[in-house]
Formats: C-alpha cells, sequence, structure tokens
C-alpha cells in the first residue's frame, strides 16, 4: 500500500503544504515542503523520515528540513551551493591545500546531512594532499536520512560507501581522487565535548565550518564560552578561519569578544553577507569596518550570549570597552572608535528560552 493508502487508512493528512518561512528567506523564494509527515509512521515513506524532510527549493535542488528546529540546512541556493560559496570558496580551501605541505584540518561543526563535507571533498578532488575532517554533531539521524535520498540531494559524489562507513565505525578512511581523506565523526553535544580535556587532544583547525541551527533556535552553539574556547583551541602558530552563514550582530560582536578577527563573508543565494573570523588577519578579506561598528552600536541585539538562553540585549558598556581596544579597530585609518561611539538605544531587552518559546526570524539581527 502507498504511504497516501497507509496514511488516509489511520485518518492522517499527508496532503503538501506550504514551507514556514525560514531563516532569512525572502518571501517567495523559500522552499516547499514536500509533505506533512505524522511522527507516529513507522516505516517512514522515501522523503521523509519521523523528524526530517526532503523540501524542493525554487532552484530544483533539494535539502533537508528538520521538523523540530523548523529549518532547511540549505534554505535558497541548495546543499552543494551554498556549501561551494561559504565555505570552499570563503575560506580558500583549494588555495590552503595546496601551499600547506602537511595537509589541512577541517573542523565541521553541525555534520547534519553532509553537505558542507561531501561538497569540499567533490570540489578538491582534482588535487592531491591529506585532509582531516573532523565533524561534530549530536545525532546521525540527518545523515542516515540524507544518506536514503542521496540520489535526489545530488551532492554525495559516490562517497555513499564512506558515509556507511562513518555511519558505521563513526570513522572513514579512503582515497578521493589524488586525495587522502581521514573523516571522523565526534558525537554528542559539541559545547560540552569543546569544554573537555578530550579536545585539548584533537588536531587544531585551519578551517572552522560553523554550521548550527539559527542562534535563537540553538543558541547554546552561539555562546561567548563556545567561541572562546574555539579561539584557544585555534593557535596562532596555525592560521585558521571559520565561516557561518549569518551576518548577526550578536554572533559578529561574540567572535570579537572571543578573540577572532572578524569580517564580511560572502553573500550567498539568501544572504547579502555572512561572516568570516580568523586568527589572523591576512585570512580576512574585508573586516568589519566603521560601518558595521556604527550599526552595532545602534544594535537592539549586540550583547554575546553567556549560555544557552537566547537573549537580545544592546551592547553593553563593558563590551563596547572591550571591542574599542581591539587590533582590529584600531587600524590607520579606522576612526577613532570613541568619536563613533553613543550611548546604547534605550528599549527593553528580550529573552527567550530556545526549547519554550517560538521566535519569528526576521532581520539580519537574528540569522
Ligand atoms: C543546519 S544543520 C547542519 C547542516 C550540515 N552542516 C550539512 O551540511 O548538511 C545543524 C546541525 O547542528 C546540529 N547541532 C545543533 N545543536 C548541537 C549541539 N548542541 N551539539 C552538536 N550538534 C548540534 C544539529 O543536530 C544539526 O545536524
Amino acid at each position: 500500500m502507498s504511504p497516501q493508502g497507509i496514511a488516509r487508512r489511520l485518518g492522517w493528512d499527508l496532503r503538501p503544504r506550504q514551507g514556514q518561512k525560514l531563516k532569512g528567506a525572502q518571501s517567495g523564494s523559500g522552499p516547499q515542503i514536500l509533505m506533512g509527515f505524522p511522527a507516529r509512521l513507522a516505516e517512514p515513506p522515501p522523503g521523509m523520515s519521523e523528524a526530517y524532510q526532503l523540501v524542493q527549493l525554487s532552484n530544483g535542488s533539494w535539502s533537508v528540513r528538520s521538523l523540530e528546529a523548523a529549518e532547511t540546512f540549505h534554505p535558497v541556493v541548495g546543499p552543494a551551493a551554498e556549501a561551494e560559496a561559504l565555505y570552499v570558496r570563503q575560506l580558500r580551501i583549494r588555495e590552503r591545500l595546496t601551499a600547506a605541505g602537511e595537509g589541512l584540518v577541517i573542523w565541521d561543526v553541525g555534520l547534519g546531512a553532509a553537505a558542507n563535507v561531501l561538497t569540499l571533498l567533490r570540489s578538491i578532488r582534482d588535487l592531491s594532499g591529506r585532509i582531516r575532517v573532523l565533524s561534530f554533531d549530536q545525532t546521525l539521524e540527518p545523515l542516515r536520512f540524507a544518506l536514503r535520498n542521496a540520489p535526489r540531494l545530488g551532492y554525495f559524489g559516490g562517497h555513499e560507501p564512506e558515509v556507511e562507513t562513518l555511519l558505521a565505525s563513526s570513522r572513514a578512511v579512503f582515497p578521493s581522487g589524488a586525495l587522502a581523506v581521514d573523516w571522523s565523526f565526534h558525537p554528542g553535544d559539541f559545547p560540552t565535548a569543546l569544554g573537555s580535556a578530550e579536545a585539548d587532544a584533537w588536531p587544531p583547525p585551519h578551517a572552522i565550518l560553523f554550521d548550527a541551527y539559527s542562534p535563537a533556535r540553538n543558541p547554546g552553539m552561539w555562546t561567548l564560552p563556545l567561541f572562546s574556547r574555539l579561539r584557544e583551541l585555534s593557535p596562532d602558530s596555525r592560521p585558521c578561519a571559520l565561516a557561518t552563514y549569518t551576518r548577526a550582530t550578536l554572533v559578529r560582536v561574540t567572535l570579537l569578544r572571543a578573540g577572532w578577527r572578524v569580517g564580511i563573508g560572502n553573500a550567498t543565494g539568501e544572504k547579502d553577507e555572512t561572516t568570516v573570523a580568523a586568527n589572523h588577519s591576512s585570512l580576512i578579506e574585508q573586516p568589519l569596518g566603521p560601518d558595521w561598528w556604527r550599526r552595532a552600536l545602534r544594535s537592539t541585539s549586540a550583547e554575546p550570549l553567556q549560555d544557552a538562553v537566547y537573549r537580545q540585549h544592546p551592547m553593553s558598556e563593558s563590551t563596547r570597552a572591550a571591542l574599542e581596544r581591539l587590533p582590529q579597530f584600531r587600524n590607520p585609518g579606522f576612526p577613532a572608535v570613541q568619536s563613533l561611539s553613543s550611548p546604547p538605544p534605550p528599549g527593553a531587552s528580550k529573552v527567550h528560552t530556545a526549547k519554550t518559546k517560538t521566535v519569528a526570524s526576521s532581520g539580519t539581527d537574528m540569522a
């Protein structure tokens, strides 16, 4: 019997419906959800699971959507195009692999459906060298779901057997063209793992693909302690750049306070800007400048999160004082930051707990 037949018999509604507006998606350009899917169906039909759905984007490509987080992993241009623009090109993976004799270490924060890693591997498979990938996630479910739907998602590039190995044993070592790849999976809550002594033994990263859900939905992945610890584990002796899809002021301020240099990242189909951070200024093409600083001082959401509770608050005096001392804002040609300062605007701060409130993703301050 077809899934629709099973659903009819059980009285469930599987009719196609319009997707909810997603993180920063333009109206009309967001994905269409294939079908609603009740969480109780024991044998999910292809394209659906208890927790994930395939969605078709307006450009025809397919992506994975988490029902629980109510977010689509790569919501507008699709998985491969977003991974290519945001991570591979922006972090200069090809050039840096060619230049780096000892190979590159990539930290993939939020493995999800592995679109970022698999696109990265495909885009460098004509190069020789060694790539070590450490993928972090609290679940392998989206990857299992993606593997079942690999032909439609279209970004596996023939790596289905290696993904099966990773799923089975948390490590896959294999050649990809002329590359030697060592891909490991590190399960669990990332902030907890990062804070543990075990993290000191991880090889320090050359590049970090930072792809958690949005700060409003997933605040524990965007805190000052987390980015400070990431900076601690990225020593200056190993130039490292981190890219993320968000341009939120809150995230940029947090990265700056955590000791990263921060710049404006490439546009993707969805965003006119993203964010890139690095431990070396040479890895930042367009550092945040006076215009950004002026906007940050006016922003109603510019204070770093200290814990896993999403709060929106203008920049505090102590954060402002700390940022004004940063080398990034002391370049010749940068106007004295104090002269740009104005008191933060009045306005109540907003507090949301991630699990209990639904937070609308509007404006660039959130994602
Ligand atoms: C937007 S998806 C990642 C998409 C993925 N990079 C890809 O290319 O398909 C975000 C991922 O972050 C993971 N995540 C969220 N919070 C986490 C946490 N506290 N610890 C570890 N992983 C987390 C989610 O399970 C989810 O798979």
